[in-house]
């Protein structure tokens, strides 16, 4: 793991690097490309959960008394539709209790807008939640700003994003937003291009999990 600045960690371990080079490749089929991103989600859902909070607790083994710990956080799974409930599978696994609230975005092509079209939150969050904003794709970072100000509005302090792949232009618009939401990514990519796609990217992330 190599942390550039403070707030963004890149997962260089060859496992993750090895499942985001066969996601990139155009020919990956379908099958496979769902497969290898479920894997690398759930590398990448484990690593941003390295810093859950936690509390020492007692526990008794069948031979004696161990010292242990215990999660504290009120934990929130907030993945982007469609591409990241694949991300949402992964943390759902790794975490089953977490709560989950789904929010919907999608881009306008034309003006890479991002527009809302679900969000069923709460009034009110308790103050020690930890919100895990799901979604592959950080390109220009419209709809991540979208997905976190949802949060934000509520209050929540501690939030992660987590992608396979950011844009440097992704992450200065989340940062200039929000200082304080650490990011979790298999990549820095170079750059987008002329339509807000991130280059060398891989592609349309939704298309490419759900074969549309
Ligand atoms: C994609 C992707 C992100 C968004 C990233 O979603 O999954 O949510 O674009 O782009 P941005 O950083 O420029 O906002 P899309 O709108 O294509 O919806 P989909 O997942 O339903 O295909
Ligand atoms: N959304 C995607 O799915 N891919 C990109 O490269 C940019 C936005």
């Amino acid at each position: 793991m190599v942390q550039t600045e403070t707030s963004v960690k890149v997962a260089r371990h060859p496992l993750v690097q090895q499942l985001l080079t066969r996601i990139r490749d155009y020919q990956t089929p379908t099958g496979e490309f769902r497969q290898k991103a479920l894997q690398l989600s759930k590398f990448l859902v484990y690593e941003a959960m390295s810093e859950l909070s936690t509390r020492e607790v007692g526990v008794a083994t069948p031979v004696g008394a161990a010292k242990g710990i215990a999660l504290t956080d009120y934990l929130i799974l907030a993945p982007v539709l469609r591409a990241g409930l694949i991300l949402a599978e992964a943390a759902q696994e790794l975490m089953p209790s977490a709560r989950i609230y789904h929010v919907g975005l999608r881009r306008d092509e034309a003006t890479l807008q991002a527009i809302s079209y679900y969000a069923k939150l709460p009034d009110s969050l308790p103050p020690d939640s930890r919100v895990y904003v799901l979604d592959p794709m950080l390109a220009t970072g419209g709809s991540a700003v979208a997905a976190i100000s949802l949060f934000t509005n509520l209050n929540v302090e501690t939030i992660h994003l987590v992608s396979f792949v950011a844009a440097p232009e992704g992450i200065k618009r989340v940062h200039e937003k929000f200082p304080q939401v650490r990011i979790t990514t298999a990549s820095i990519d170079d750059h987008l291009n002329e339509h807000g796609y991130i280059v060398p990217g891989l592609g349309d992330a939704g298309d490419r999990i759900f074969g549309t």
